[in-house]
């Protein structure tokens, strides 16, 4: 989903005052062979509130991605664990399962809901920038490997961005949104509070 490159490379310069769409090149030939490299998903990430590890090699960590339209990611799940409904605004994803059973799930524009139990040696994909979920459902632990077309996918988690943004919503706009009480929205707030 993201523009073509006008060039073969254009090494991001992670450090640079400039800023463009993506990122400014590093000057010719100040490039080395581990720009074009990640140990980003060697290792599963860090654990969050939801029971999985997330990790990326995007073109945060491996600046050669830059203008190439891609990057990858990892996600562990522990029993139980969810990759909780969130969005890519800029890419579509396709996920192999390299371990374990999970219901992969997206939403479409018209609230169509799509599931799947998916399973080792499987692939799916979730089209461009809608809400969809992985939920692990097997007996014992799970992991994927995720492919993006982007090298920036961006994630947009809804429970996250709802009810822990900074700052936060009005109470009043998520309630009404809801259909529900500012005490419920408090309560949830307090429940999704995320360490800063
Ligand atoms: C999986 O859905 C991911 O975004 O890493
Ligand atoms: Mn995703």
């Amino acid at each position: 989903a993201d523009p073509d490159p006008l060039q073969d490379v254009c090494v991001a310069d992670l450090n640079s005052t400039i800023t463009v769409n993506g990122f400014p090149c590093k000057r010719n030939f100040t490039f080395t062979p581990e720009d074009f490299a990640s140990m980003g998903i060697a290792r599963p990430g860090e654990l969050n509130i939801f029971g999985t590890r997330v990790g990326v090699a995007n073109v945060f960590n491996m600046p050669g991605l830059n203008t190439q339209g891609v990057s990858m990611a990892r996600v562990d799940f522990e029993r139980d664990g969810l990759n909780p409904p969130h969005t890519h605004p800029r890419a579509t994803e396709i996920i192999f399962v390299k371990e374990g059973t999970l219901v992969a799930g997206f939403i479409t524009t018209d609230n169509v809901f799509v599931n799947k139990l998916i399973t080792r040696g499987e692939v799916f994909v979730f089209p461009r920038g809608l809400i969809h979920f992985q939920f692990n459902v097997g007996r014992g632990n799970a992991t994927i490997i995720v492919g993006f077309n982007s090298q920036n996918p961006g994630v947009q988690v809804i429970a996250i961005s709802m009810f822990a943004s900074r700052p936060q919503i009005p109470e009043e706009v998520v309630a009404r949104a809801f259909q529900t009480s500012i005490e419920e929205v408090r309560a949830i707030r307090a429940r999704l509070a995320l360490p800063t």
